[in-house]
């Protein structure tokens, strides 16, 4: 069927409806939550946590084994709304479901979205553990969520000179300073997955200027885009991209990466929404 703005604004009114019947919290950040980011879920206070499967509209995964969550409260003191039900190109989404999530958070109230990933490393200098502020994207997965007619709130051709609020940045880089967090800056290359990259691409990537590769959050940031959202991207590379790797880590080994970078982006992040105003 034709894409249909006022059908698309009416699911976007239900699904806040149903969270409304639940909690009357006005979320000022979102964060959507990558891999090994969840127990930032868990120190929401006061929390109210809705399965995505009780949103009405809401995508649900067709790959994990159960549904996705948003988590409403306080973390550092600051309203937000916790995502933790990303939907994927490669769960079979159309493009346009993609950026629901994001929809959703700015007829919540949103004023701003802190996105996480988990992502390969492309960057030889980017080791696995390495956080990486996303600075720029590459949309290699030639998919838009904004696609169709113009929808409620959105602008037809989105501006993307600024995807990853410099002045948010800003505040962002000095906070992780303070805090003693060490991290990195780079583009993001967002792929459809779900097969892994090939040498060949992954050099091809290189070559365009791409510094981490990973399935997800350029829709949501192109989303955000067409919604006047600024969008803080912050990458965690866990793995090097095909054809960089040397020698295996050992799987005790990423466990400890694993459990050093949670704990470095928890503080990171937890600054973050303590402290920045948002642009
Ligand atoms: Cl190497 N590639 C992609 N596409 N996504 C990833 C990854 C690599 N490592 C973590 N996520």
């Amino acid at each position: 069927p034709p894409f249909d703005p006022d059908l698309d604004a009416q699911q976007v009114d239900e699904a806040v409806a149903a969270i409304r019947a639940r909690t009357d919290l006005r979320p000022d950040i979102v964060l959507v939550l990558g891999s090994g980011l969840g127990a930032l879920a868990d120190e929401v206070e006061d929390a109210v946590v809705i399965s995505t499967a009780d949103v009405p509209h809401y995508p649900q995964s067709t790959v994990e084994g159960h549904a996705g969550q948003l988590v409403l409260g306080h973390l550092a003191g600051r309203p937000v709304l916790v995502v933790q039900g990303r939907v994927h190109l490669y769960e079979g989404h159309a493009p346009r479901d993609l950026g629901f999530p994001v929809r959703l958070a700015h007829a919540l109230g949103a004023g701003g979205l802190l996105l996480t990933n988990a992502a390969g490393g492309i960057n030889p200098a980017f080791g696995p553990g390495t956080l990486m502020l996303i600075s720029d994207h590459l949309n290699l997965a030639f998919a838009s969520p904004l696609g169709g007619a113009v929808a409620r709130g959105e602008t037809r051709f989105p501006d993307l000179s600024d995807p990853y609020s410099e002045a948010w940045r800003e505040q962002a880089r000095a906070l992780a300073l303070r805090e003693r967090v060490a991290f990195r800056e780079g583009v993001y290359v967002w792929v459809s997955g779900p097969s892994y990259e090939t040498p060949a691409e992954i050099r091809f990537y290189a070559g365009a200027g791409a510094d981490a590769v990973g399935m997800s959050t350029v829709p949501e940031a192109v989303q955000a885009a067409a919604l006047g959202l600024p969008v803080l991207g912050i990458s965690t590379i866990t793995n090097p991209a095909a054809g960089l790797q040397d020698a295996p880590l050992n799987h005790e080994e990423v466990l400890e990466v694993g459990r050093q970078v949670r704990d470095r982006l928890a503080t990171w992040v937890r600054a973050i929404v303590a402290e920045t105003t948002l642009p």
